[in-house]
């Protein structure tokens, strides 16, 4: 018997997966949604094996309409949406200026758009019943640094996110009583990892010397950042050592050049 619903996307494998398991061993019934069908009934397989709840949804998340049918199929599952973790993820591909590269845009398709439509999706049915959810998106450590040249739109877009949460954060709490949130991994040992750009070193871009971290440890900083809010705040950033912080919001360094007021 569960006692509350979890949607999560992109766990058919790596981080989500290791999260739906956790959030799965507290008693929530939860629904995999993923692209990857067999991964998500693969994780789906793993949480009942455990004696939990699951099932497994196929959805391309860029569409709002396939979207739109994975929230109702939660529901009518689980009949409540406790926890949104909108965590679905590609690498990016191919060089940015390299006029050959087709999917040079799809980072920001599928991390940023798709998952605003997720928080738009989830955010109306907290508010049309009535419940004290949270919804959690994946940003990234790449969220808060700059010169990652081997990933722009996917730090464009992990940046983006971020924003996002401090933008609507307070106006989704004060507002709608909805839990608005960012979690920020560091470097994790996952597919995405180990099939995209993000294995080439970067001097410019301090990533850190220390190994990857496992995709448990990034779920196990997951749960911190869900379970203790007031310790985690809106955001927090999970750092290729392990240390974890509460990420504050900070305008940019500025230095002072002049002024055009009265002048034009
Ligand atoms: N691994 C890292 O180093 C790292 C660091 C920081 C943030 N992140 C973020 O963590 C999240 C999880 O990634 P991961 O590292 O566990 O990789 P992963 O490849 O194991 O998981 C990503 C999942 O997203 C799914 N997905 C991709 N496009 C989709 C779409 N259009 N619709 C539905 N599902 C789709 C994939 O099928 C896959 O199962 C991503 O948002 C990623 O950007 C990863």
């Amino acid at each position: 018997m569960v006692h509350g619903g979890v949607f999560i996307t992109g766990a058919a494998s790596g981080i989500g997966r290791a999260w739906a398991l956790r959030l799965s061993k507290k008693g929530y019934g939860i629904t995999v949604v993923d692209l990857d069908l067999e991964g998500a009934e693969k994780t789906a397989e793993m949480i009942k094996s455990m004696g939990g709840e699951a099932q497994a949804i196929k959805c391309d998340l860029t569409s709002y309409v396939d979207q739109k049918h994975a929230f109702e199929n939660h529901i009518k599952a689980y009949n409540t949406l406790d926890y949104v973790i909108l965590n679905a993820g590609v690498p990016e591909q191919g060089d940015f200026l390299d006029p050959q590269n087709k999917n040079w845009d799809l980072p920001l398709n599928v991390l940023l758009e798709a998952t605003l439509i997720g928080v738009r999706q989830a955010g109306l049915i907290m508010h049309a019943t009535g419940t004290k959810g949270t919804i959690c998106v994946t940003a990234s450590d790449l969220s808060v640094k700059e010169n990652a040249w081997f990933a722009p739109c996917y730090a464009a877009a992990k940046a983006g996110l971020l924003h996002f949460v401090w933008t609507m954060a307070e106006k989704f709490e004060k507002e709608h009583h909805i839990r608005l949130c960012a979690l920020c991994p560091a470097r994790a040992d996952t597919p995405l990892v180990q099939s995209g750009y993000f294995h080439e070193t970067n001097d410019m871009c301090d990533t850190g010397t220390d190994p990857a971290l496992t995709a448990n440890e990034v779920a196990e900083a997951g749960m911190i950042l869900l379970e203790q809010p007031d310790k985690a705040g809106k955001a927090m950033l999970i750092e290729s050592s392990g240390s974890i912080y509460a990420l504050q919001f900070q305008t940019a360094n500025r230095t002072p050049i002049g002024s055009v007021k009265g002048k034009a």
